[in-house]
């Protein structure tokens, strides 16, 4: 009998073991499941981004809600840049960055590094610094170098340089260019590879789509580049758009960037109801609006799409409703230019999206 009983015990010991360990791959396995993107970023066959503000993702339940669903690619809209993350001389602050990482790993998002090197958000340390060309050389390196270590790994591609050039060739006065002279794209470029041989290294500018001129001179700028032997991945045109930008030069842009072999990132987009140049002072969005900006969203989504899908690195919108975008950060100038409505509802340019991403490919 008491061998029967320990018999029975052991076997009920396993069984229930076995119990508990088919629980816990269960609950394993529901947990991986239930946080993988079900939205846009699950529909399209490159990653669909935001940028995120970590302060709204803490605070914020539908903003938080909606990045989970939708996208499969965040941008730090502000915690990765310098005055973030190294606020004071040599004194580097991780835990912002870090908690993003954390969530974007959570959600089975991959996070695009945004900006190394930028004349926007710089710390006051950095305004005021006093140096020779060596100091700031190593200034500009050591932030770099410091933080592609940090992150090594975890953030796979970076925009390395942000906003270089005006409309054309020549270069903006940034305190970069003021202290090292244009080599310091070059140098940016050298460190960054230096620091982690494996990340994809993006240049990054705004209009770039709105016609030749910015676009022919940045292509020249990474040609000089690698003529020098210094390896640019890929170009991200932040299309921050509006009613009125031709999508002929769109696609045009497009092609010129993957002729010459780069990653397209469509990096920062919004497109605004209120056309550039013109002051039409929108006090409010139109149907007829939002539908021409559901066609538009459409149109670009679905010449994204025709380029090769091995240099299709994303499409990233830059906020995710239309009460989060920095357009309205002028209160004299309210915009819509984002997927969602100020109730995290999808708008017509949802829509549009989705209509671009099964459009027919007539290439
Ligand atoms: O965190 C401080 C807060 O402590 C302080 O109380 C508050 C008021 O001074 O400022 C807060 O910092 C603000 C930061 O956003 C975080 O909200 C800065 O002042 C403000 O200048 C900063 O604006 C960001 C801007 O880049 C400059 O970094 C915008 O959110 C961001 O959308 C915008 O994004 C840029 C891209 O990086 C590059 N391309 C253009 C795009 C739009 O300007």
């Amino acid at each position: 009998m008491r061998h029967i009983n320990l018999t029975y015990t052991k076997l009920f010991r396993s069984s229930r073991l076995g119990c508990y360990s088919v629980w816990f791959a269960l609950l394993l396995l529901t947990a991986a499941c239930a946080r993988r993107p079900t939205g846009l970023g699950a529909q399209a066959s490159f990653p669909v981004g935001t940028c995120v503000n970590l302060n709204k993702l803490r605070a914020n339940p539908a903003y938080r809600a909606t990045i989970e669903r939708e996208f499969t690619s965040i941008t730090a809209e502000d915690v990765m840049k310098m005055d973030s993350l190294q606020p004071r001389p040599n004194e580097f602050t991780w835990a912002s960055a870090d908690a993003l990482l954390r969530f974007a790993r959570q959600h089975h998002q991959r996070v695009h590094g945004h900006a190394l090197v930028w004349s926007g958000a710089l710390p006051k340390w950095v305004l005021q610094f006093k140096g020779d060309t060596a100091a700031w050389d190593q200034l500009l390196r050591q932030h770099i170098t410091t933080t592609m270590h940090h992150f090594k790994g975890r953030v796979k591609a970076w925009d390395v340089v942000n906003e270089a050039l005006e409309n054309d060739d020549t270069f903006n006065r940034t305190i970069w260019y003021e202290h090292l002279g244009p080599g310091y794209v070059a140098h940016a470029f050298q460190y960054a590879r230096q620091a982690d041989p494996e990340a994809l290294l993006f240049y990054n500018d705004f209009d770039l789509e709105n016609g030749p001129s910015k676009l022919n001179g940045t292509l020249r700028l990474l040609a000089r580049l690698k003529a020098q032997g210094i390896k640019v991945d890929g170009v991200g045109l932040q299309m921050h758009a509006s009613l009125n930008v031709p999508f002929s030069s769109i696609t045009e842009a497009f092609q010129k960037i993957a002729a010459q072999g780069y990653l397209v990132h469509v990096s920062e987009m919004d497109v605004q109801l209120n056309r550039y140049g013109q002051n039409d002072a929108l006090t409010q969005p139109t149907p007829a609006l939002l539908a021409e900006q559901r066609d538009y969203v459409r149109t670009v989504v679905a010449a994204y799409r025709k380029l090769p899908p091995a240099q299709q690195y994303g499409i990233t919108f830059w906020g995710v409703s239309d009460g989060d975008t920095w357009l309205r950060s002028n209160p004299r100038h309210p915009e819509w230019p984002l997927l969602f409505d100020d109730k995290y509802q999808p708008k017509p340019a949802y829509e549009g999206f989705r209509e671009g991403l099964t459009a027919p490919l007539t290439r």
